[in-house]
């Protein structure tokens, strides 16, 4: 899909459609206006006669139109004018992506980024076009032999700015949308591919191949024997379980001086059976999207290359399977993690916190300035915050209240729990220095307890994303988050 932008008269494009919008009720908006009165009157004549009342989701194809160039013109219902805010914004351009791809314009110019959204600039309004357009038309048919194919595809889209002015900055606004929406792209592929084709060791491959498209970007793999000779033990844990080799994938991306790296830290479990404390039948294969952490990362330095962006990003993506097996894990164990702190793992199912905290130890090394992880990590999440918000927890609130902005911006929007020292206390264990379950109680916090025990050298954020990375039912898939949330914050530290 290519996008464009430019400053015209609707009237004077030629191509396949013209979009322009109506307000509810039945108020032509700006350039439909300017359609209106080239062409006689002949959409308000429309309008009038009550064919379309301009409610969100409301939409009306003509062809023809008098005295204008283009084969066809779309009329997108905007819903109330002063209710404009992000939400309805993005629902706008999603159903406008949708319509024209389905109606046979493959190339299409649209006047939508020239709403005015609540509290948002143009530079807002291209990029998020951009995204939403593309999140709308995501398809993943790698593995269907018969797939299902549109005849005429949208190939092609041209937003308009109202003037020439607009122009130098949306460029830059469309640049960025793109690199956003590449990264969301790869992150919903790796996510969507099931366990036996995505495992460890594909991964690892998957790394090697995207720093091989961008120069600034170094990839390396770790495999079992350096994760032993490390001490690596609650990692190490977790994957002698499976068949898979486990793979630590550490993608460098400097593309500033001297600057200390945002670090982040994607958990990477490509099939979470639970372990011996097995899950029950029902959804399990929703477990291959146990990876989306690392998935996320993928695709965050993905983008964050192809802006080629000012400053060092370091992510670190541990990667393992968790299934049953003679060798697995069982509930009372005891294992060294590579800080040195012994664990007792009552739940086997625990395992995300067992392959994150080696690696935050890890992350050390890279004398970081921020820690960022990203996990699918609590079901407890998707209870308490369904699937709108990630959970976000952490031990400096500046970086805490920079990532809650990053998620308003783009869209993709966290919540923070509290993290208080008083949930540390559900940890203790009669047998090691914790335990890696603090029982029914606020799993998300306790989760991000454990960690945080392993943070304590840096600044630190937790994303718990098991309620946002994937949709559930009918329209089962990846979402790519939160890659955006990710870039919009890496976006921020270059440009404050
Ligand atoms: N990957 C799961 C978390 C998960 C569960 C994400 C359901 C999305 C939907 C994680 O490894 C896990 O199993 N967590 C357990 C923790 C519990 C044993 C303390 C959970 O949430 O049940
Ligand atoms: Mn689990
Ligand atoms: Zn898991």
């Amino acid at each position: 899909m290519e996008f464009q932008i430019k400053s015209g008269l609707p009237e004077k494009q030629r191509t396949a459609c013209v979009v322009v919008g109506v307000f509810e009720p039945r108020r032509l908006i700006g350039p439909a206006e300017d359609l209106d009165k080239a062409s006689g009157g002949y959409l308000s004549a429309l309008i009038r006669r009550g064919d379309l009342e301009g409610k969100l989701g409301q939409w009306l194809l003509l062809h023809d139109v008098p005295n204008t160039l283009s084969d066809r013109v779309l009329l997108i219902g905007c819903g109330r004018e002063r209710e404009l805010a992000d939400e309805q914004y993005r629902r706008i351009i999603s159903l406008t992506a949708r319509t024209l791809n389905e109606t046979g314009s493959m190339e299409a110019v649209s006047y939508l980024p020239e709403l005015n959204v609540k509290g948002r600039d143009i530079h807002w309004n291209l990029r998020q076009a951009l995204e939403t357009t593309q999140d709308a038309l995501y398809r993943f048919d790698q593995l269907k032999t018969k797939k299902d194919t549109t005849r005429r595809p949208l190939r092609k889209m041209v937003f308009c700015v109202p003037s020439r002015r607009e122009l130098n900055d949306g460029e830059k606004a469309i640049t960025e949308g793109q690199a956003i929406a590449n990264g969301v792209a790869l992150a919903k592929n790796l996510a969507n591919l099931p366990g036996n084709i995505c495992t460890p060791t594909y991964l690892a491959e998957q790394a090697i191949e995207i720093a091989s498209r961008f120069p600034k970007i170094t990839t390396t793999v770790m495999d079992e024997p350096e994760m032993l000779s490390l001490g690596m033990g609650a990692l190490l844990s977790v994957a002698k379980g499976s068949r898979q080799a486990p793979k630590l994938i550490t993608m460098n991306y400097k593309g500033g001086k001297k600057a200390k790296p945002i670090v982040l830290v994607g958990k990477g479990l490509t099939f979470d059976a639970g372990g011996i404390s097995l899950k029950s039948a029902g959804d399990m294969d929703e477990m291959k999207y146990d990876m989306c952490g690392a998935a996320a990362v993928f695709g965050t330095l993905s983008a964050v290359a192809e802006m080629n962006l000012p400053l060092n990003v370091i992510g670190i993506t541990p990667c393992s399977e968790n299934l049953p097996d003679g060798n697995a894990n069982k509930p009372g164990d005891v294992v060294t993690s590579m800080s040195g702190q012994t664990i007792e793992i009552l739940n086997t199912d625990a395992e995300g916190r067992l392959i994150l905290c080696d690696s935050l130890t890890y992350a050390e090394q890279f004398d970081p300035d921020v820690v960022i992880d990203i996990a699918t990590l609590t079901g407890a999440c998707v209870v308490a915050l369904g699937s709108h918000a990630s959970g976000l927890l952490g031990n400096h609130n500046p970086l805490i209240h920079e990532l809650l902005n990053a998620g308003k911006v783009s869209g993709d929007r966290a919540w923070e729990l509290p993290l208080w020292d008083e949930y540390q206390d559900q940890l203790k264990s009669n047998f090691a220095d914790m335990a890696n379950v603090g029982g029914r109680e606020a799993g998300t916090i306790t989760a991000a307890c454990f960690l945080a025990r392993y943070a304590k050298k840096f600044h630190w954020a937790h994303l718990d994303i098991a309620g946002t990375a994937w949709r559930r039912g009918k329209d089962k898939g990846a979402t790519g988050r939160p890659v955006p949330l990710l870039t919009q914050y890496i976006l921020a530290r270059v440009q404050p």
